[in-house]
């Protein structure tokens, strides 16, 4: 019976672990990313979006996406997060939240995954969405998986 109970929580803890970042962590990204995204400025498309990433340091940096009238020179919210991480002098991101308003939570665009995998090849990525029926939705992906072959720069 004890021995049971063993098993079942190293399982649990195994389970936690499989992307390498804590939970904890994870879930402090969602957190700060659904916070950030009532700050997005989206009246064209109306589609909010968050986004948080944290570093090696442990420090979260937020974003929202901020759009213009001139479409194109929109910002997406992952941008806008990798943006304020660099301005503040840390170029190390560990894991990310993306939070979006529809029911299974948005995956990065390719701008965006080219832009994050600048600076971390691969990481762990929690997609959320806050629009289903059911509540919450959320899903871990990683990176590497959204952008196989990156493009480096290699002169
Ligand atoms: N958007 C993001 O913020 N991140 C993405 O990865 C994809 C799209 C934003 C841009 C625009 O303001 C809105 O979502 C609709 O495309």
């Amino acid at each position: 019976m004890k021995k049971r109970t063993k098993n079942a929580k190293s399982a649990k803890k195994k389970r936690a672990s499989k992307n390498g970042v804590d939970p904890a962590l994870l879930d402090r990204l969602v957190q700060a990313a659904k916070a950030v995204r009532e700050r997005a400025y989206a009246p064209y498309s109306k589609y909010k979006v968050g986004a948080a990433i944290a570093t090696k340091k442990g420090t979260v940096f937020i974003g929202c996406n901020v759009e213009n009238a001139s479409f194109g020179a929109t910002i997406c919210a992952e941008r806008g997060a990798i943006m304020q991480m660099v301005a503040e002098g840390e170029r190390d991101p560990i894991a990310c939240a993306v939070v979006t308003g529809d029911e299974e939570g948005a995956s990065p665009c390719g701008i965006c995954r080219q832009v994050l995998a600048e600076l971390a090849r691969d990481m762990p990525i929690v997609l959320v969405g806050l629009g289903s029926r059911e509540g919450e939705t959320g899903r871990v992906v990683q990176l590497a998986d959204l952008l196989p072959l990156a493009f480096e720069l290699k002169r």
